[in-house]
């Protein structure tokens, strides 16, 4: 859960690697995509658009062994200065694509990343964010420039617990090589394997979830799979960038271009000029 990387790492969601810090229990991989445009004016309200796209079809263990639907949430590291915009500058339209979403800011003092979730992925596989950026006039430690945006989505349940236990949702494999002599299946669901090694017995504990892809009287590897891989989710990073414009170097721009426009068709119609004039000097 996003609350789970605040607790974790509660300066920033992004490694001095660039790794968002949600890979480190969400292990599988996954795609994840944000559309945002390629230059915005300060002051401006747009979207960013993150897609969380996965196999509607497709369910997962839930905590107590039996299958669901999945979650999704996200973590969207915007540009210094760029926050989540203010209901009131929000167009209808915008209002309406937003829906319910509730934004939080990863840190009290840290506006410009945002988390979301957990929502449920039947309705949020595609999730607006309505993006208020910055003024440098306003404020002066804000420049115009071109700056990163970084993503990092995801979809069903992680594998290990901020306590470092894993959980349910997780392939479990053999602590070390021997013969599973007893297979028994719990009560609350689940398994517990008995392995006869080289240096005495080991029970082995399994929660309810996966399935069991090993029987009794079975020699096992350490570290060979003794269960189905459950997880059909998984956590995907993007990184991408947004330009803040300044609007006076477009003007200039457009009166650059123009007059550069206007001097080359004055430098045409002299040459016109000068081609009658040489006509008018031939007749004589
Ligand atoms: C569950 C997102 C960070 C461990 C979830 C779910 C979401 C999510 C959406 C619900 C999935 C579902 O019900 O289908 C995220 C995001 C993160 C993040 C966006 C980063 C910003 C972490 C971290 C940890 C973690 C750092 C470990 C310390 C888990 C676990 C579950 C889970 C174990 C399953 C909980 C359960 O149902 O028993 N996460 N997560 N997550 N997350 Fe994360």
């Amino acid at each position: 859960y996003p609350f789970w990387a605040q607790e974790t790492a509660p300066l920033t969601p992004r490694e001095a690697t660039g790794r968002i810090v949600c890979a480190n229990c969400h292990l599988a991989q996954k795609a994840a995509e944000v559309e945002i445009p390629q230059a915005v004016l300060p002051d401006t309200v747009f979207e960013a658009v993150v897609k969380i796209p996965y196999d509607l079809d497709s369910q997962q263990v839930l905590g107590d062994g039996s299958k669901g639907g999945l979650n999704v949430g996200a973590v969207l590291m915007l540009p210094e200065g760029f926050k989540i915009a203010p209901p009131d500058r929000l167009s209808e339209e915008l209002k309406e694509k937003v829906g319910g979403t509730y934004f939080q800011p990863y840190r009290e003092d840290m506006e410009n990343v945002v988390i979301v979730g957990p929502l449920p992925g039947e309705q949020y596989q595609e999730i607006v964010f309505p993006v208020l950026s910055p003024d440098p006039a306003k404020d002066k430690s804000i420049n115009y420039g071109k700056f990163a945006v970084h993503l990092g989505a995801n979809r069903g349940r992680g594998q290990i617990y901020p306590t470092g236990l894993l959980s349910n949702n997780n392939a479990f494999k053999a602590p070390k090589a021997g013969t599973i002599s007893e297979v028994n299946a719990l009560e609350a669901g689940g398994y517990q394997l008995i392995l006869t090694t080289a240096d005495g017995t080991e029970t082995v504990d399994i929660p309810a979830g996966p399935e069991l892809i090993v029987s009794a009287g079975q020699t096992v590897e350490a570290g060979e799979f003794l269960t189905n891989n459950p997880n059909v989710g998984g956590f995907g990073q993007k990184d991408t960038e947004v330009v803040l414009q300044n609007p006076t170097r477009i003007k200039f721009l457009v009166l650059f271009l123009a007059g550069i426009m206007l001097s080359q068709i004055l430098l045409v119609l002299k040459k016109k000029q000068i081609e009658k004039v040489q006509a008018a000097e031939l007749n004589f």
